[in-house]
């Protein structure tokens, strides 16, 4: 009998451990993905889209994946499923950035809100954007600015369409954006949409978007990081430095100006920040320079996919003019309250962001420790791409899939604040845009304008609207390869 009982004690204790090591082991499963080469991983196979890429990588290796990049290791993401496991229940495992290399030009990466980790400063930032700079109170005190802003790109619309040329839309959209934010900022102007004299800050920031979209030997290998061997750190220190000096030479003004000083906008905001001491100058610049990288080219890219799609689908553009015209009459302009009355318009937006969206990996996550994401293992550090793109166009979510077709948005009342998560263009979770607020406004007033007051001729290809090019080009957002022009002509 005592045998037979020591027998049992070691066949368990056996199985207990057999068993343990087989679950451990099963717990340090990564992700399935293609086999990295030596040193250099899988970054050959990414090719100058890596959305398409690691969408077509997925169809194979699943909604979960891992590759490896030089010596990082990437996990991406392309189903709502696995998206909703994420943020629902892993946020905070999943809430730190990775960091590239040139986000630490001028210390940025010390400061802002972009690329700090969850912490107490970040927590500091976040609560100041969006308990005092985003909301709809302060929203809609800056409203009439806004549609100041948007009246003249109507009117240099109408001169250009006058004299019969043609109109770069996200050229236009981009200006426009620049000066919707800097007088929300500032209550002041920092571009003009006349190019020949267009001013040093709009160039400077063109440069800037430019090279932080370039891919950089450094984000995969950081162990030359230090000798930035294509220079990208140099470039981009040298323009952070001179947008930091005007953002400098603004701050000063307003501090000198008694008249000045009393400002509503957000940077009157931000130095009541200041004097209460839970900011310092320092920390404003930076969050200056974050919401205007943030808030630009996601935008105006937006506005001009929008376009594209709508000059490829004349029905569509037709019937959102109807509604324009049947809720605010032929003429005037339209103003930011107008949008909650122009559900197909709504529509429009929400389906160009689902297939264009500007950050189609959001702005990648960094796991804080190891974590455990549908039974495989995410090891402390990864970076995490969750590819929007793809689960966009994945076809098991969305009924014709490549198809513009906004009314799918009136079927249902999916929509883009991060809960649905087949349609998460904002991102979810602690790390959510916190600009969405002031870029529905934005895009939604930019676009309704052109539509209620011009029809539009392509200059690209009249015959067949609907073979319009959509070809892509990946960066900091994900931009018209060659660039949407079109004619106005008054409605
Ligand atoms: C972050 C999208 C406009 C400010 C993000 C993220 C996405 C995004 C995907 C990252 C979310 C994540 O990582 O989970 C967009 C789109 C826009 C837009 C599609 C326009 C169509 C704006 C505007 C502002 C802004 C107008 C402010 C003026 C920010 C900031 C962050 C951010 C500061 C970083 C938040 C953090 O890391 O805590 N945005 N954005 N964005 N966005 Fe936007």
């Amino acid at each position: 009998m005592e045998y037979y009982t020591l027998a049992l004690l070691f066949l368990s204790i056996f199985t207990i451990i057999l068993l343990s090591k087989l679950f451990s082991k099963s717990k340090q499963i990564l992700p399935p993905g293609p086999k990295p080469w030596p040193i250099i991983g899988s970054i050959l196979e990414l090719g100058d889209k890596p959305h398409h890429a690691v969408a077509e990588l997925s169809k194979k290796y699943g909604p979960i994946m891992s590759l490896k990049l030089g010596s990082k290791t990437i996990i991406v993401i392309s189903s709502p499923e696995v998206a909703q496991e994420m943020f629902l229940k892993q946020d905070l495992a999943f809430s730190s950035r990775a960091v590239p290399h040139a986000g630490a030009a001028g210390n940025h990466d010390k400061f802002s809100m972009v690329w700090l980790p969850v912490g107490p400063k970040w927590r500091d930032l976040r609560k100041i954007a969006t308990i005092q700079l985003f909301t709809s109170q302060t929203l809609d005190a800056s409203q009439i600015i806004r549609q100041k802003k948007v009246n003249e790109l109507i009117d240099y619309a109408r001169q250009c369409g006058e004299s019969g040329m043609p109109i770069d839309i996200g050229k236009a959209g981009f200006t426009t954006s620049l000066n919707l934010l800097s007088n929300t900022f500032f209550s002041m102007d920092l571009a003009s949409h006349a190019s020949s004299y267009s001013q040093e800050f709009k160039e400077l920031f063109e440069s800037l978007l430019e090279m932080g979209g370039k891919p950089n030997l450094s984000d995969f290998f950081p162990l030359v990081k230090y000798l930035d061997l294509q220079g990208v750190l140099r470039r981009t220190t040298f323009l952070v430095n001179k947008i930091m000096g005007i953002f400098e030479e603004v701050i000063d003004g307003r501090l000198k100006d008694p008249i000045d000083s009393v400002k509503d906008d957000v940077l009157g905001t931000l130095l009541k920040n200041v004097e209460n001491n839970e900011l310092d100058l320092d920390d404003v610049k930076h969050l200056l320079l974050d919401l205007f990288v943030a808030g630009t080219d996601t935008t105006s890219s937006t506005l001009e996919w929008a376009m594209t799609e709508l000059l490829r689908n004349p029905k569509a553009m037709q019937k959102a003019q109807l509604e324009v015209e049947e809720v605010l009459g032929k003429h005037g302009p339209v103003q930011e309250s107008d949008i909650s009355k122009l559900p197909y318009l709504q529509a429009i937006v929400k389906e160009t962001l689902r297939l264009h969206p500007p950050a189609p990996f959001l702005v990648p996550h960094k796991a804080t420790k190891d974590v455990q994401l549908c039974n495989y293992f995410v090891p402390k550090n990864s970076t995490i791409w969750v590819n929007v793109w793809a689960i966009g166009r994945n076809s098991s979510v969305w009924t014709n899939p490549e198809t513009f077709y906004p009314e799918r948005f009136l079927e249902n009342d999916i929509d883009v604040k991060g809960r649905d998560f087949e349609l998460i263009p904002f991102g979810s979770g602690r790390r959510m845009c916190p600009g969405m607020p002031l870029a529905n406004r934005m895009t939604n007033l930019m676009l309704v304008s052109l539509l209620h007051s011009f029809n539009w001729k392509c200059v690209h290809n009249e015959t067949n609207l609907t073979e319009l090019d959509v070809e892509e080009k990946f960066g900091l957002t994900l931009q018209k390869v060659e660039p949407l022009q079109a004619i106005p002509l008054l409605r």
